[in-house]
């Protein structure tokens, strides 16, 4: 879909559809809404009059125009409470009209800028959010659908503004969440593809294209590389699997000169975690095909950075396998050396991501990047303490933290500080090795953090645990069912601010 930005006027625009909004408790619309009213001979105020037309945030009620005006539908979209309202609800509102136009076949909508009148949001803000949301709410993920009868798409969405000082704005922010958009819809692509097409070999083209487009450094560890550089811990989750692993570096150079202005996202990408050995049980076995959540997003990621060009060098790291059983599949009471020395006992071999993690972490280090930022869908304790609408945020450096928090904030995804306590290390000791790779039932979204940052030699780090916010399922307002491509938009923001000092 295209989405342009027109000053003008829009009971004149020459749609299939146009939408318009109104506040919950508004008895008499103004604004865009009021002029619509009065072209309609106040059928939008008499269905307000009537209860039928409340301003819920998110309701949508349709209206045929019948040659009283150019455009011959108008929709009437919800904001809900004034109080309530910012850019998270234009995504919303915008993602849940996106929707309810292509049902009824229109192909071309025109839209006012939500927010930017009486809403007081800024303009380009405005325009970003209005971007975002229509585009991420119509997203379907149909390719393996031979007989799609319901293919019909929005062609385009105009964003029509009568105050022509903020069409640039509007502009501005069109094209940036149209660009965070599209990359946030590969991301879902990625994690919605099944284990059997979408392997690491795979992921690495994925990266490929990604590093042409954007003009990124790509480089590809295959298994022998992962040998010289003793990363057993990675090799440990492989070996199990018949597909070969890949270790995906993407790098993106915004300041040479400064070596110490650096930022490494570092991505768990398990295209397939059966669990190996300690195997998972089979209901539900087939959402593990996401568990590579935050590779994707890390690549998808470092797309966006590549085009807005931040004042940062960046690297993206993903370490890429399946997690499989098998004859040469690692056991439970192997013990592994990981790239930094570092030797861990595998106490249960679906504990994988921390392992394929410490790697990828110790391969940052060998880089000399001194800020880690990785994302993973690390442990089912996480969506048990925080659901599926928060991220946890673990660390060791209070500053980053805060700063990936905020940068989640702007880009309109939730994450939720945990604690890292010194004295749950204990749950992790091994009789026989640096470290084992589980630390029991209690706290194990912490521990398992903990284990990762064993590997951050240093270096400040942040862990973001997805397992409860990389898919969703059920369609609501910007979500679709799937994949959520979350965190492709807070790394990017966070790469920006970063850069910003
Ligand atoms: N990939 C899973 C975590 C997960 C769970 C992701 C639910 C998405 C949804 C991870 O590799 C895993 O299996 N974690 C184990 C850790 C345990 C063995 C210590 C878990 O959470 O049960
Ligand atoms: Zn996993
Ligand atoms: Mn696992």
């Amino acid at each position: 879909m295209e989405i342009r930005v027109e000053s003008g006027d829009i009971t004149q625009q020459p749609a299939g559809a146009i939408i318009v909004n109104l506040f919950e408790g508004v008895t008499s619309p103004g604004g865009a809404t009021g002029a619509v009213d009065r072209a309609l001979d106040g059928a939008i105020s008499t269905l307000i009059g009537e209860g039928e037309i409340k301003g819920k945030k998110g309701e949508m009620t349709l209206i045929h125009t019948l040659g009283k005006m150019v455009p011959r539908r108008v929709i009437v979209a919800g904001l809900g409470k004034s109080e309530d309202f910012g850019a998270d609800v234009i995504r919303h509102v915008m993602g849940t009209a996106g929707r309810f136009v292509r049902r009824l076949g229109v192909d071309s909508a025109a839209t006012i800028a939500h927010g930017a009148g009486i809403g007081r949001v800024d303009s380009e803000v405005s325009g970003r959010a209005i971007a975002e949301g229509a585009l991420l709410g119509l997203y379907r993920f149909r390719r393996y659908k031979a007989n799609d009868s319901d293919g019909r798409e929005l062609e385009s969405l105009t964003v029509v503004e009568s105050d022509s000082n903020k069409v640039s704005a509007l502009e501005r922010g069109v094209a940036e969440g149209t660009l965070l958009a599209a990359a946030t819809n590969r991301c879902r692509d990625m994690v919605n593809e099944p284990a059997n097409q979408l392997t690491p070999t795979q992921i690495a083209e994925v990266a490929l294209e990604v590093a042409r487009e954007s003009d990124l450094r790509l480089e590809v560890l295959d298994r022998q590389r992962m040998v010289d550089l003793g990363m057993g811990a990675l090799l440990g989750v492989a070996q199990g699997s018949d597909q070969p692993p890949k270790l995906i570096v993407l790098r993106y150079d915004g300041d040479p000169d400064n070596a110490e202005n650096n930022l490494a996202l570092v991505g768990k990408g398990i295209t397939f975690d059966s669990g190996g050995i300690s195997i998972k049980p089979a209901a539900n076995m087939g959402t593990m095909k996401g568990d590579m959540a935050g590779g994707a997003a890390v690549i998808c990621a470092m797309g966006v950075i590549g085009q807005l060009k931040p004042k940062l060098n960046v690297a993206g790291i993903v370490p890429a396998t399946e997690n499989m059983p098998g004859g040469k599949a690692q056991r439970p009471g192997d013990i592994v050396k990981t790239m930094s020395g570092k030797t861990i006992e595998i106490d249960n071999t679906d504990a994988e991501g921390r392992l394929v993690l410490a790697d990828g972490l110790a391969y940052a280090r060998s880089l000399g990047l001194t800020r880690i930022v990785d994302v993973a869908t690390l442990t089912g304790a996480v969506v048990v303490a925080l659901g599926k609408s928060y991220t946890g945020a673990f660390g060791n450096d209070q500053h980053l933290i805060d700063r990936t928090i905020q940068a989640g904030k702007e880009a309109g995804e939730n994450i939720w500080p945990m604690p890292t306590p010194a004295e749950y290390k204990d749950q992790y000791k091994s009789a026989v090795a640096d470290m084992k790779n589980v630390g029991g039932r209690n706290a194990g979204s912490i521990t398992g953090a903990m284990i990762i940052g064993e590997f951050a030699d240093g270096a400040a780090w942040v862990h973001l645990d997805i397992a409860g916010t990389s898919t969703t399922d059920s369609v609501k307002g910007a979500n679709t069912k799937g994949g959520t491509g979350v965190m492709v938009r807070t790394l990017v923001r966070l790469a920006r601010s970063l850069a910003e000092g």
